[in-house]
């Protein structure tokens, strides 16, 4: 089968997440500033492409999160990407908390002008509101938990509110919404799609295994050949055929069935695990230069 129309032939559109981008889209009135979360070893194809023109004009922190995996050399460089767009950026860890309390600090950079503003007009300054957005599995609950315990009071239900989504009062004049907003991922070029399984924020069964192992091999032969290497074997060069690879790793791991079959099924979810738990070193599978 053409590997082109095998990829056409997923239709993953979640009805919750049309749901929850209809719900977004009344809440955003409300909202003065949105945190972005993407997963910083994909800093393209976990970016939802529409939410940027849907926040308008309102103040977006991008948070490149998970960079405890990515590449930092290549992190840095969508960073740049992201602030030439007029957006604030900042790496972080949601799950070790590594850098969250930087949050705080560019929350008060951004709202400083506009609560600035709103006192030259003699206005009273609220507190802002704010809240978190990103595809699913991207750390959202991770960060809320991790922003909320920290450094916050609930609020309790605040009127008008279902009793599902409580504004949650944080230091230094914001309030978060206590509920993330879910927003679903571009599908249509087949390179995000394979970023997205390969990191995990889609669920394996999506995408054919066999098809997700050949895309994140051939790309790891491509730019992170020394890490298959160390990992597995210096017989794996940037030439070796795929297959060529999966027997390898499956030797070397011991992934074999009775007659000293190869195992695919168990190579899969070793290449996968050690891409995931950084067992195959720092990696970002969004090149700058590719998209
Ligand atoms: P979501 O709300 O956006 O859907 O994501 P959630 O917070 O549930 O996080 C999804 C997974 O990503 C969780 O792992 C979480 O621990 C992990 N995670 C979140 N932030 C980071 C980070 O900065 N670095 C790393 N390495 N992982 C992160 P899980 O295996 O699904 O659950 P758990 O057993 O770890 O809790």
């Amino acid at each position: 089968m053409n590997k082109n129309t095998r990829y056409q032939q997923i239709n993953w559109y979640p009805g919750h997440m049309f749901k929850s981008y209809k719900i977004l889209e009344e809440e955003l009135k409300q909202i003065d500033l949105a945190f972005v979360l993407i997963d910083a070893r994909i800093p393209y194809s976990s970016m939802n492409p529409k939410i940027i023109k849907t926040l308008k004009n309102k103040p977006v922190i991008i948070l490149f999160n998970k960079a405890d995996l990515s590449d930092k050399k290549e992190t840095n460089k969508w960073i740049k990407h992201y602030e030439a767009m007029g957006h604030t950026c900042l790496m972080i860890d949601a799950q070790s908390g590594r850098n969250v309390n930087l949050i705080y600090q560019s929350v008060e950079n951004i709202l400083s002008e506009k609560i600035e503003r709103i006192l030259n007009k003699g206005l009273k300054v609220k507190n802002f509101k704010t809240i978190v957005l990103g595809i699913p599995n991207v750390g959202k609950s991770t960060l809320i938990n991790k922003l909320v315990n920290k450094k916050s009071t609930k609020t309790g239900n605040t009127p008008g509110l279902t009793k599902s989504k409580q504004w949650v009062k944080m230091e230094n004049g914001f309030d978060l919404l206590d509920m993330p907003g879910v927003l679903w991922p571009k599908f249509e070029e087949e390179m995000v799609g394979y970023n997205l399984a390969v990191t995990g924020a889609i669920k394996d069964n999506i995408l054919p295994l066999d098809d997700i192992c050949k895309y994140a091999i051939s790309f790891m032969q491509k730019y992170y050949l020394t890490n298959l290497q160390e990992r597995y074997s210096k017989e794996i060069n940037s030439d070796t055929s795929y297959v060529e690879v999966l027997d390898i790793i499956g030797k070397i791991r011991g992934a074999l069935l009775p007659r000293e079959e190869i195992d695919y099924d168990r190579v899969y979810s070793i290449i996968l695990t050690d891409i995931r738990n950084k067992s195959l070193g720092e990696l970002t599978f969004d090149r700058y230069e590719r998209v």
